[in-house]
């Protein structure tokens, strides 16, 4: 009786043990540290959510988004016909997506409005480097990722305008790279700045680094045209609010207005175009596969931007109807 009881004695003081260390090993996984910076809560949480801030005591990204759903999403980015085999994978997105985390990237709003903007932001990704056209197997939208740069460039897109600012380095070229590509000097320029890498001198860096690729994208979904505009970020999480020449330009916060953002009148206020329905089509589709479901994108007119006059024009004739 006496030996029973110890051994169930022990038997339970190793559990306890276990469950303990368990408990610890997990903790510090995602261990928050939460202090308040003049009435504010501001977290840091683990390396995904390294810097003091507000958006860092909600989810982090890969609470919600792992490798299946990036496999799943990008199925056919390594297939043998693709044109970036090996180049692409989750950890690069999750490690530039984590310089980003703490300035909201991700991580603003709800569960919901984070799984949103991922897939936003991943179904531009996705329209903009897929290689499945027409009748490639898998469907269309199955063929993100396929590129890393673009493939038979026409010219070296260096604009001399720009000489003194962002001169063109002699023998480079600045033709599309990256995951929401970058074109020409005068873009590389800036992109470079704001990453402290030189991408002046070589833009190259960006079709041998998926995470710095990742990254490119990313400070580009961030960050307004002009500082009067809204982000990417900004129109699709509700963090702008339109003016009234917004309004009249029929632009509205939602994923619409993304594409006004980072395309302008090459694909808005063209009424319906098939640039601007692939874009859509990659969206609605990544809602699906995460798991959230394409009737969470809202409706038609916050999704399109067919009627929306774009805010930097670049046809001065003003054509548009509004
Ligand atoms: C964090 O998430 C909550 C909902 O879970 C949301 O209400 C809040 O706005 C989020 N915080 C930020 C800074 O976006
Ligand atoms: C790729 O880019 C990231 C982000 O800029 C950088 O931290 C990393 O060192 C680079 N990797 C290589 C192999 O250069
Ligand atoms: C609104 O639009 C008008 C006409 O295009 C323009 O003159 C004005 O500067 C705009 N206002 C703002 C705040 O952008």
């Amino acid at each position: 009786m006496e030996e029973m009881r110890k051994a169930i004695w022990v038997i339970l003081a190793m559990a306890v043990l276990a469950s303990s260390v368990m408990v610890g090993v997990r903790g510090d996984d995602t261990k928050t540290l939460v202090k308040k910076v003049k009435g504010e809560k501001v977290c840091l949480k683990g390396w995904e959510c390294n810097t003091w801030s507000k958006y860092c005591c909600n989810e982090t990204i890969t609470d919600f988004f792992q490798t299946y759903q990036f496999e799943n999403l990008f199925s056919k980015r390594n297939s043998p016909v693709a044109h970036a085999v090996g180049f692409w994978d989750y950890q690069s997105f999750i490690t530039a997506a984590a310089l980003y985390e703490p300035l909201g990237f991700g991580t603003t709003g709800g569960k919901l409005m984070q799984m949103k903007e991922v897939s936003a932001f991943l179904g531009h990704v996705g329209a903009k480097t897929s290689c499945g056209y027409g009748v490639a197997t898998g469907g269309p939208l199955a063929w993100g990722l396929c590129y890393n740069k673009e493939m038979s460039p026409s010219q070296s897109y260096c604009d001399d305008y720009y000489k003194l600012t962002f001169p063109c380095s002699p023998g480079v070229e600045y033709y599309g790279r990256g995951a929401l590509p970058i074109y020409w000097n005068y873009n590389y320029g800036p992109i470079g700045e704001a990453l402290k890498v030189d991408l002046l001198n070589h833009p190259e860096y960006i079709e041998q680094n998926a995470t710095l690729a990742f990254q490119a994208a990313i400070q580009k979904w961030m960050s307004p045209v002009k500082k009067s505009q809204p982000s990417a970020h900004d129109a699709f999480v509700g963090n702008w609010k339109p003016t009234k020449n917004d309004t009249l330009a029929k632009r509205v916060p939602g994923f619409g207005t993304t594409m006004n953002i980072l395309y302008g009148d090459q694909v808005c206020g063209q009424g319906d175009n098939d640039e601007m329905n692939t874009i859509i089509s990659h969206y609605q589709n990544y809602l699906d596969l995460m798991g959230v479901g394409r009737e969470e994108a809202g409706p038609h007119e916050t999704l399109s931007c067919a009627e929306q006059v774009a805010f930097n024009p670049t046809k001065s004739s003003s054509s548009s109807s509004s």
